[in-house]
């Protein structure tokens, strides 16, 4: 199979492994891509909003399957505009991408099926947003209706706050048009866990647990980030708990989204907050989580293009997923200054040090290659993952590996995995 990928980040370059070890997979392309995943597939500099270019490209190389793996374009209809071309594509259609695309509308699928979550207020308007928080428990969350980069929710401890966040998502627009709704929710505690899961919109797999670091300092301190480093599988996910997820969550959000017409195919990643009253859901995404990703799927043993064929023929019931043993863990490796202002185009050194040695892994972000040399190109620029006998061989086996790797303004968090301990 001719195989291209849309996105150019870390999560794409843990796909384009995944994907580039399969029997079935000929020729593999990837736009744009990034450096890294330059070793493993022909890159070709296409905009993953460019519809027309990414449509017209997949004509004219005849290509047999895409995987879109970035929200902005999963929501826009990406999928839907392959579809109509006649060619398959891996990933949700306009109509289900919805499911990440409105934080409005995943919410009020939870509260028509049942599916627990925070008590929350759906606002179009700032005015009666303000009201409500004249009246409302603190803390807050304020969350812009639309995709955010990841940065369209506020955590606000009191009404002074919450008065400036809906000032900032409705009123000045900040985060554009993704707020011109709003959803004001309970504020949760609890340890978080991201759960991927693969579905064919009626079939749900779920893969391994994970755990996200959004923080970019030490401590959980700081501005949110992409995400900064991850481990897989979480501790805090019990067998207990992974039923009664499949129960009253997976399988009963797969039924939802068909039941409005609206059948969900692709990765579904859950984010949820394990509170004192159960399992909740924080948040819905509608693609693979990144860096999650790159601690999920150098777990995986199937050959991931064949689940995604799955998915997109509506076979997965045929599909059992597995996964090794081995616990890994993910380190990024971001420019300093990261995610408000940092420089670009520094050299990196020590990447020839990831020979394909089975255990680690360098997944690359943002960089780009220029005059036989790789360059950082973005704030997340490699994630460092490492396979380990158990969470703690893993995560020494990644920051032991954090140190092969250099560029003059290499910022990191030193505190991935911590909360192994406390396991
Ligand atoms: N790591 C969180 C996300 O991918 O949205």
């Amino acid at each position: 199979m001719k195989v291209l990928i849309v996105g150019g980040g870390g999560r794409e370059h843990a796909i384009a492994a995944a994907v580039a070890k399969s029997e079935k997979c000929e020729k593999l392309y990837c736009a744009p891509g990034n450096a890294g995943i330059a070793q493993l597939a022909e890159c070709v500099p296409i905009g993953v909003m460019d519809f027309g270019k990414l449509v017209g490209f997949a004509q004219e190389k005849r290509i047999d399957f895409v995987i879109v793996a970035p929200d902005d374009p999963l929501a826009a209809g990406l999928v839907d505009a392959f579809e109509a071309a006649g060619v398959k594509a891996f990933g949700p259609r306009k109509d289900a991408a919805i499911l990440e695309g409105s934080k409005a509308f995943s919410k009020d699928l939870m509260k028509k099926y049942g599916i627990p979550t925070a008590e929350y207020e759906n606002f179009d308007e700032a005015e009666a947003a303000l009201k409500y928080l004249e009246s409302a428990a603190y803390p807050v969350v304020l969350k812009a209706d639309g995709l955010a980069l990841g940065k369209g929710v506020l955590i606000c401890k009191d009404h002074e706050e919450a008065v400036a966040g809906v000032k900032e998502i409705m009123q000045d627009k900040k985060f554009g048009s993704a707020g011109n709704r709003m959803v004001i929710e309970r504020f949760m505690t609890g340890r978080e866990v991201s759960v991927l899961t693969f579905t064919d919109g009626k079939t749900i797999r779920v893969m391994a647990s994970a755990q996200d670091h959004k923080r970019a300092g030490d401590g959980d301190t700081g501005l949110n980030t992409g995400g900064m480093g991850t481990f897989s599988p979480s501790p805090f996910y019990t067998e207990e708990i992974h039923k009664y997820c499949c129960e009253h969550i997976y399988q009963p959000t797969v039924d939802a989204m068909r039941s409005e017409g609206r059948t969900f195919k692709g990765v579904i990643f859950f984010g949820l907050m394990l509170t004192e009253e159960g399992p909740k859901v924080l948040e819905y995404n509608a693609r693979f989580g990144d860096p999650e990703a790159q601690v999920v799927l150098p777990r995986m043993e199937n050959d991931l293009l064949s689940v995604m064929e799955a998915c997109v023929d509506g076979k997965l019931e045929g599909v059992e997923l597995n996964f090794r043993k081995e616990a890994a863990v993910c380190v990024v490796l971001a420019s300093d200054g990261y995610p408000v202002s940092y420089e670009k185009g520094k050299a990196i050194h020590g990447l020839e040090r990831f020979d394909g040695q089975s255990e680690y892994f360098c997944f690359h972000a943002g960089t780009k290659a220029e005059d036989g040399e790789v360059l950082t190109n973005g704030g997340r620029v490699l994630g460092i993952t490492a396979l380990g006998t158990d969470l703690k061989d893993a995560r020494k086996k990644a920051y032991e590996a954090v140190e092969w790797v250099d560029f003059s303004n290499k910022y990191y968090r030193h505190d991935i995995g911590k909360a192994i301990d406390e396991a």
